[in-house]
């Protein structure tokens, strides 16, 4: 994206493998060129839709840019567009912007939407699991957070011992067996418990007692393993409903430092997001992924029926960084914390780094410690921490109001 003043930006959308039912489109060809992943069609709709309606506009107005793409594409899930073309362009628009106003993106993010820049406290994947490791155990990630930490880079030391142990549990009993989608050991385990219990261990290794300085955080993505209301656990050849899943979760919760749970039950089931939400909210951080799709109108829905107490921000689920803005906005609203996310399919784009600092969200789940393009994140949050400075840290902060905090 190129402005008149001779500025230029760019963006590159993620896509993930397990993706909620009501997310932006990832529009890829079909057919048999690149096993059917190929984007022609998404690039014939920036050069031959987007790029002529936005031509001279105005890149500071990202809002009026993003209504402008949206008036191109009124379809809920952008699926005329699709939703990889309209977030990429309208995270280049970003980027140009930022880059004619000469800030770091960060900067530009934090004085554009009148937020506080502050450095996030990361959740970083040490096994990887479900729809990112061929389900070979049936939870998604299995992470953990330094809230205890002080500063960034202390997080970045604790978590890649973490990780370094972890791994050395794997191959001393004999299952090491490389990495998943994004980075996490791969699960070869007898149950998913096995892996708590493996990362709990490893947490132990590192001279850490869990649940002091260093905690567990989950995504169950819980939709993934969810077929007519029934929760399949494939690794331990059980079945059950709601709230035998619930139950399961809360022996866990009780059993293990767990602060932090994403998609619990199906997107599908808000009623069991509630039912979740009212047992263990006040103990754990309730993130809602595919069940609100970074989408401000259902994040406004769930806190209206208690539903969840945090929001993942992924801007590729809305489709543009508007949207994106907004989803953020309508968690603040509701007293919801943000997660900034990236995909299980990501790139070396850093933009992510720069929207949880410059939105001051608070934290920041990029997967795991290894694979540049989750590197990448850290890095530049490094990066930023070296202009922003030390305090601008937030740890623990986020998780107050849950039994961390
Ligand atoms: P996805 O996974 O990118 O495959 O959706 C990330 C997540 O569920 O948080
Ligand atoms: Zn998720």
């Amino acid at each position: 994206m190129g402005l008149a003043c001779g500025h230029f930006g760019r963006g590159i959308a993620p896509s993930g493998a397990s993706r909620g039912t009501r997310e932006a489109i990832d529009l890829r060809d079909g057919g048999k060129a690149l096993r059917g992943m190929d984007v022609q069609r998404a690039l014939t709709s920036v050069q031959d839709s987007i790029a002529p309606a936005l031509l001279g506009h105005n890149a500071t107005d990202q809002a009026g840019i993003d209504a402008t793409i949206l008036a191109l594409d009124p379809s809920p899930l952008k699926d005329v567009l699709g939703g990889n073309a309209t977030v990429a362009t309208s995270m280049a628009v970003l980027h140009a912007a930022a880059a004619a106003a000469r800030k770091p993106l960060w900067r530009h993010i934090a004085d554009h939407y009148g937020q506080t820049p502050t450095l996030p406290l990361p959740e970083i994947q040490i096994f990887g699991g479900g729809a990112h490791a061929g389900r070979r155990v049936d939870i998604q990630d299995f992470m953990v957070m330094v809230p205890g930490a002080k500063t960034f880079d202390e997080v970045m030391e604790v978590t890649s011992e973490v990780y370094f142990a972890a791994g050395a549990i794997m191959k001393q009993k004999g299952r090491l067996a490389g990495v998943a989608d994004e980075g996490g050991w791969w699960p070869i385990f007898d149950s998913n418990e096995e892996a708590l219990e493996t990362l709990t261990l490893a947490i132990e290794k590192v001279g850490e007692k869990p649940g002091d300085r260093v905690v567990i955080s989950l995504d169950v993505a819980a939709s993934e393993f969810c077929t007519d209301g029934r929760y399949r656990l494939a690794l331990e050849d059980r079945d059950m409903g709601a709230d035998g899943l619930i139950d399961l979760l809360g022996t866990w919760i009780d059993s293990y430092p767990i602060a932090s749970i994403e998609d619990p039950v199906s997107e599908d089931d808000p009623a069991g997001m509630a039912k979740f939400t009212r047992r263990f909210g006040a103990r754990v951080q309730i993130i809602g992924d595919d069940y609100l799709v970074t989408n401000a109108k259902l994040v406004t829905e769930a806190a209206a029926q208690k539903a969840c107490n945090a929001v993942l921000i992924k801007v590729n689920q809305a489709g543009t960084i508007t949207e994106g803005v907004d989803a953020f906005k309508a968690a603040n609203a509701a007293g919801y914390r943000s997660v900034v996310s990236a995909r299980s399919g990501e790139t070396e784009d850093v933009t992510i780094s720069h929207l949880a600092t410059g939105l001051g969200a608070g934290q920041l789940k990029v997967g795991s410690f290894t694979r540049s393009e989750r590197m990448a994140k850290w890095n530049e949050c490094l990066r930023i921490q070296d202009t922003l400075g030390r305090d601008a840290f937030v740890g623990g902060a986020p998780l107050a109001n849950t039994w961390w905090g």
